[in-house]
This record gives C-alpha cells, structure tokens and sequence, in this order.
C-alpha cells in the first residue's frame, strides 16, 4: 500500500513497480463509489435490467476484444489506425517533457503509432500514463511498450475513468488520448460530464486527442456488431462469466444470445442479450433469486455514434478548442485534436 496526496487528500492504492520503467497504481481494490457488486446487483434488479459494459474487460473480454478489432466487418480499429498513422507527425510534433495519458488503453496498439512518429529524445522525455480498468491488459502493454520503446517509462493507473478520472498524476504537462470511440459507450450527459472533468485538468497548452465513430449507413454499423465469426457475441456472452465471478451468480452464457442493433432515435448501436429459456439465476448475495423469461433482454452496452453538431457542442460545454480534427476519405471515424486555450 502506499498513498499519494490528490486534491488535498491522501490517496491510498497499491502501487507495484514492476521493473525500473514500469510502475502500476492500482485503485481497483479501494474504490468505494461504484463497488463490482452492489453495481451488478443493482443494474440486474432495473427493468428492463443491465449490466455494466465496464464488466466486458475480465481476461478472456480483453483477448476477444483485441481478435473484434482485426475483424473486417468491425472497420472502426483500422480506420482510426490509419488516420493516427497518417497524421501522426503533426499531433506528436510538439510533445516533450509531459504525460501522455490515454483512458481505456487496452492493447497499447494506437498509442505505438503515434510513440513510434517521436524522436529517441521525444520518447525519453516524455512518460506513457495508461488508464484501464483491467491491470491484466495494463501490465502486459507496459511489458510490450517498454520492449519496443526500452527509452519508454510507463506509470499505469488502474482505475474507472467514469468516477476515477481525478486519479492521474497531477502536475506535468498533459496530452489525453481516448480512442477507440471509447467514449461512445458512455451515455451523452456522461460524456459531455467526462470532457468538462478532464479540461478542469489540464493547464493552457494541453491537449486532448479524441477517436470517435461517426453516423453512417445502418448496415455498416449493424455489421461492425454482428460479425460472421460470432466474436461479438463470444465477447457480449463472456460478460456474463465475469458477472459470476463478481457477484457468484451462476448465469449460463449459452442460454443467451447475442442482440446488437442501430437505434436511430438515440443514435446508438444497442447491445443486448437475450434470453432464450426460463431460468432463475442465483446468488448467495440475492434475498431472492431472479426469474428471466425466456425473450427477456439484459442490456449490456452502447455505442454512441457522432455527429460534428455534438464534436462542437463538446467543445462548447467544455471551453477546449479544436485545434484539428482528422477524418477518413469516406467520413467513417474521426480524431479531434483538442486544445486549451489562455496563456501558457
Ligand atoms: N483504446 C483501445 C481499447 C478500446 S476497448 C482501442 O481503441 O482499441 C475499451 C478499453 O477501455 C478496454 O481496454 C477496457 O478495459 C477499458 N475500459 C472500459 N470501461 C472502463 C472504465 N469504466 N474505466 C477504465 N477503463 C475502462
Ligand atoms: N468501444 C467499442 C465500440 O463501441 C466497444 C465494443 C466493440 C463493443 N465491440 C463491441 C462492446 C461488442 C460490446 C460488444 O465499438
């Protein structure tokens, strides 16, 4: 255990050091706002009922994940890829001596591209701050990272960027990256909440790279989440073994099939699963065991996709300014390089 002063406050975490590059704080075990179970409890006895897609990244929904993003169908990981890889020279040209600190870092892939456009000098200056929930595929990209990059310091943060954003380290200069459409899987309010939490952060000069999924053509975006091989539905299925790890209940994920579609209403992609038997699901922390009907839908995650009216309104609400915004030839996905503006 150790502990570190945020906000006036001392925090206390785990924190490992790794090896003399890496060293991982890992908050997962101390947060008392959102705790696994209560969370789960909760959002199961809702009608309809739900589960936290934060749930989706045990080991196995962080492998899945990583085989989803070389799908054909799921086209968003390598049309950010080349957007990053196109223009990566001019969003890192000005990074030294700061913290690159990416919410939702998983695999460490993306942020390669743009570690890889740097300078020896760059790189050494600079230190790589990831920020997951899930210290498994924390450690195994600082591990990766650092072999690629043996110049690299990686100080990870394990935690929940929706209510533990206040959690990384204060004090350097920053560049915050949040790919992925990541943020898409939170709902507007939240993430218009998350984008004002973060600018409060950050000092004049700082900036902040945002990957999101643009609206498109419904059949596009339906079968990005419905793929052939059935790795989506693998991927939607697995959170129910991480549910029962969580909270030990005993959900069987072969009774349940996998439901994505496009809600054009809210502008989403909604990711369900049904249940195709009567069953009851127990728990020794349930008073009372749940009935799911057979055609009952749980619902797991969604995928907001954007629009420019929101990427201003982002902007707006938040007071950074938009410094770039990269696009695809066929206006698929786009990165906005944000920046804060006043006197640095
Ligand atoms: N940035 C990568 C991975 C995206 S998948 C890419 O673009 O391909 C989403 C990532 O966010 C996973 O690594 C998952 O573990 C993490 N994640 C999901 N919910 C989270 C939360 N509430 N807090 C912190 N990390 C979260
Ligand atoms: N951020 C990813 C997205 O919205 C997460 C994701 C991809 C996902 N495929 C999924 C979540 C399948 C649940 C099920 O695209």
């Amino acid at each position: 255990m150790d502990g570190r002063v945020i906000g006036g406050r001392t925090v206390i975490c785990d924190e490992a050091i790794i090896d003399d590059r890496i060293c991982i704080e890992d908050h997962s075990s101390r947060s008392h706002d959102r705790s696994p179970l209560g969370d789960i409890l909760k959002g199961l006895m809702n009608d309809p009922r739900e589960i936290s897609s934060r749930f989706f990244y045990d080991d196995r929904g962080s492998k899945l994940f990583d085989q989803i993003c070389d799908l054909d169908e799921y086209y968003l990981t390598r049309t950010e890829t080349a957007i990053l890889d196109d223009h990566a020279n001019e969003i890192i040209h000005d990074v030294r001596d700061m913290d690159i600190i990416e919410f939702g870092s998983g695999s460490g892939d993306k942020i390669s591209i743009l570690l890889r456009a740097m300078t020896l000098e760059q790189r050494t200056s600079i230190r790589y701050v990831p920020f997951d929930i899930s210290y498994h595929a924390l450690l195994d990209s600082a591990r990766t990272l650092t072999k690629r990059f043996p110049e690299l310091t990686v100080h990870g943060v394990v935690g929940d960027f929706i209510t533990e954003a206040h959690l990384i380290p204060p004090d350097r200069p920053k560049l915050f990256c949040f790919l992925g459409s990541t943020i898409g899987n939170i709902s507007r309010e939240e993430s218009i909440r998350f984008m004002n939490g973060c600018a409060g952060f950050m000092d004049p000069g700082d900036s902040f790279l945002l990957g999101i999924d643009m609206v498109k053509d419904i059949d596009v975006l339906e079968r990005a989440y419905n793929d052939n091989r059935g790795l989506t539905s693998d991927f939607n299925r697995n959170i129910l073994n991480s549910v029962n790890t969580h909270a030990s209940t005993d959900f069987d994920p072969d009774v349940f099939e996998h439901i994505a579609f496009f809600n054009r209403e809210k502008g989403r992609i909604e990711m369900h699963l049904r249940s195709t038997v009567d069953q009851i699901v127990s728990s020794p922390h349930l008073d009372v065991p749940i009935h799911v009907r057979k055609g009952e839908l749980i619902h797991t995650e969604n995928s907001y996709k954007f629009t420019d009216g929101f990427i201003h309104a982002i902007s707006a609400h938040s007071g950074l300014e938009i410094q770039n915004t990269y696009s695809d030839d066929q206006g698929w996905f786009s990165l906005i390089h944000f920046r804060k503006g006043g006197e640095s």
